[in-house]
């Protein structure tokens, strides 16, 4: 199945069973929410969680763009990590709960999506007997059910607001991933695809109980990506279709290939994920700045523009980028088509303020770095800051790939 075969068939699934397709929101979310970025279907719906407002649907379904930016630097380094990700997720405000949540995951994974339910494992939050006797009923063996606290099983935005444990599906990818014995043991090889969110508490900023929700509710997620690798069988994210016409245009742009070599992959992967996450970002209505979600645009930007440079390009490269992004996610996201004038401006005028100062930046980098000894002084990161436009995030993996 390809990306937009998953998107629908996920969708459909979940209307045939009652729920309202919800487009997917804006990845700047409310200020209530507490969040920088939306990272995660249910964001939209916290007012329904907390009983502030009232659902105008017992059941929804959407695809809604996600953003986590905790590891924007591991970008590119590793086989699955992503900034922007589409989340496919069904919603239940008061209505059904765990055995149907649970139910229907099971039947859209092995029906749908066709994957052998002798591949499955299941988590469960460590003490909900309640949720390991329905995976049982279910047909999931005991021996496949494990148990984990709250730093695995209870989910919440990190923000105060609704949470509740969680019981998620993994899918076991054979072993030329890893080692036998579980998620617990491997969570390469026993990849996470589904995670069932039972909401029913109400947490503040450190994720400590404060009372029960007005509801018992269901928040699920699913990560597009990551049901694409399995089901295309591919080893990482990045070589799903998801992300091909984005290589297309980066090995173009570079002249080298995937899988030449282990640093210009590396770039490559920097260029077709931050060309992608940036595009949607701009859409959405973030601009370059200094600070808060305009300064994750900016050190994005900016890490994308010295990877294409690491790859000898001289040339511009993130107008091709976007219009790649464009046309392979606008269908799904119309927003992209309806803001690309504007998308290509923001973006070519940062790429064209950093582009002018990168090369004397980095030339300025190279001689500190070659008299270093074991430290770069911090008044050449302050200087490469405040006059060339480096962010310290740049500066930083700049000085660790130099040793
Ligand atoms: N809201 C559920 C998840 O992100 O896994």
């Amino acid at each position: 199945m390809e990306g937009w075969q998953i998107r629908e068939t996920f969708l459909r699934f979940f209307e045939e069973r009652g729920h309202r397709r919800v487009p997917s929101a804006s990845l700047i979310p409310p200020p209530e929410s507490g969040l920088l970025l939306t990272n995660a279907g249910m964001n939209q719906f916290i007012p329904y969680f907390l009983g502030h407002a009232p659902a105008p649907y017992d059941r929804a379904t959407s695809v809604q763009k996600c953003f986590r930016t905790n590891d924007i630097e591991n970008v590119g380094r590793t086989d699955r990590h992503l900034t922007l990700f589409e989340m496919l997720g069904n919603f239940s405000f008061g209505d059904y709960f765990k055995r149907e949540s649970c139910g229907w995951g099971l039947e859209l994974v092995t029906e749908g999506f066709g994957i052998d339910p002798g591949r499955l494992w299941v988590s469960v939050y460590e003490t909900d007997d309640e949720t390991i006797d329905i995976w049982l009923d279910l047909g999931i063996p005991r021996e496949r059910i494990v148990r984990r606290g709250k730093d695995d099983n209870y989910w919440w935005t990190h923000a105060a607001g609704p949470a509740g444990p969680c019981s998620e599906i993994f899918v076991d990818r054979g072993s030329r991933y890893g080692d036998e014995g579980g998620p617990a043991v491997d969570e390469d090889r026993y990849l996470e695809i589904w995670n069932h969110v039972f909401m029913q508490d109400e947490v503040d900023e450190r994720a400590e109980r404060r009372g029960e929700l007005p509801a018992k509710n269901i928040d699920t997620g699913s990560s597009l990506e990551r049901v694409a690798t399995v089901l295309q069988d591919k080893a990482t994210i990045f070589e799903t279709d998801i992300f091909q016409p984005l290589f297309a245009v980066a090995e173009s742009l570079a002249g080298v290939r995937q899988g030449e070599d282990e640093r210009t992959d590396i770039s490559l992967r920097v260029m077709a994920e931050h060309g992608r996450a940036t595009t949607f970002l701009i859409a959405d209505g973030v601009q370059p700045s200094n600070e808060g979600r305009g300064y994750v645009l900016r050190r994005m930007l900016r890490r994308l523009v010295s990877h294409a440079r690491r790859l000898g390009i001289e040339r511009p490269v993130i107008e091709e980028l976007a219009e790649a992004t464009i046309a392979t996610f606008g269908g799904a996201y119309p927003e992209l088509v309806e803001n690309r004038a504007y998308v290509l401006q923001v973006a070519t005028s940062e790429e064209e303020r950093f582009g002018g100062t990168l090369r004397q930046g980095m030339a300025l980098f190279e001689d500190a770095i070659g008299r270093a000894s074991g430290t770069l002084p911090g008044e050449v990161v302050f200087k490469l800051h405040d006059t060339f436009g480096f962010p310290k995030e740049l500066t930083r993996e700049l000085v660790e790939d130099a040793g």
